[in-house]
């Protein structure tokens, strides 16, 4: 592995940084300095440290945010701010969120810039759980609970698999999805005759934003990243 990536993928800086650390000669590989950016290096066998610092490599990262209202959970830029842009390390980990929440939905969002877990997590055929808590425009009806179970023809003519709803007060809701199509939750109360006023993603898998304000973010710790990965197809 070229040496600038394996730099940017330990988080070191963006590429163009480390070129200049590189230049800079900040960097050393087993105790010599380098002055190479496309030295190829072994990342299990060469030891690497940056400002006589060791670099510890992780090729993937996983990163878990809060999302706030009136952030895109896209990476490119168009109306409003990707919610990367609330990670400072976003560019540099390459991190892209795993699926969509519209801009006005908040909650839990996994980021990572591991592509194959990313599409086995979002493939529904492996049933990850998502649970979003709903508030509607008016009272709602036990028959709901029925509906949703036995999936509901939202628009294009789609209908969706089985989903649970629980009411929790006569405007709230919580429902339990497994597959994760455009404007889903929304689109499932409206084909019953409720529009949604807030929506809160309160769970993806086994995580949620636990200690969390809006717009906070961590790491993943290990215990969690290998619980992921037991997702990987
Ligand atoms: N369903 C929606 O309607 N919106 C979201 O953001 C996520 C699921």
């Amino acid at each position: 592995m070229r040496i600038d990536r394996y730099l940017a993928n330990a988080g070191v800086g963006t590429r163009r940084e480390v070129h200049r650390y590189i230049m800079d000669k900040r960097v050393m590989v087993n105790g010599n300095t380098i002055k190479s950016i496309s030295l190829n290096i072994n990342p299990i066998i060469d030891r690497v440290s940056f400002d006589e610092e060791p670099v510890i490599y992780k090729e993937f990262r996983y990163f878990l945010i809060n999302k706030p209202v009136g952030y895109m959970s896209s990476t490119i830029e168009e109306r409003y701010p990707p919610v990367t842009s609330l990670i400072p390390q976003a560019d540099v980990f390459r991190l892209f969120p795993v699926g969509r929440l519209d801009v006005d939905t908040t909650g839990t969002l996994l980021l990572t810039n591991n592509g194959k877990l990313a599409h086995s997590l979002l493939n529904p055929r492996f049933h990850v759980e998502k649970v979003y808590d709903a508030v509607v425009d008016r009272p709602l009806s036990t028959k709901l609970i029925d509906d949703f179970q036995k999936g509901l023809n939202i628009n294009d003519e789609y209908v969706t698999s089985p989903a649970g709803l629980e009411i929790i007060d006569d405007y709230h809701a919580r429902v339990s999805i497994h597959e994760g199509k455009y404007h889903q939750i929304k689109r499932m109360f409206i084909a019953c005759g409720y529009n949604v006023i807030s929506l809160n993603r309160s769970q993806f898998a086994f995580l949620d934003c636990t200690g969390l304000k809006e717009g906070e973010y961590r790491e993943l710790n290990p215990e969690e990243v290998n619980k992921l990965l037991l997702f990987l197809r």
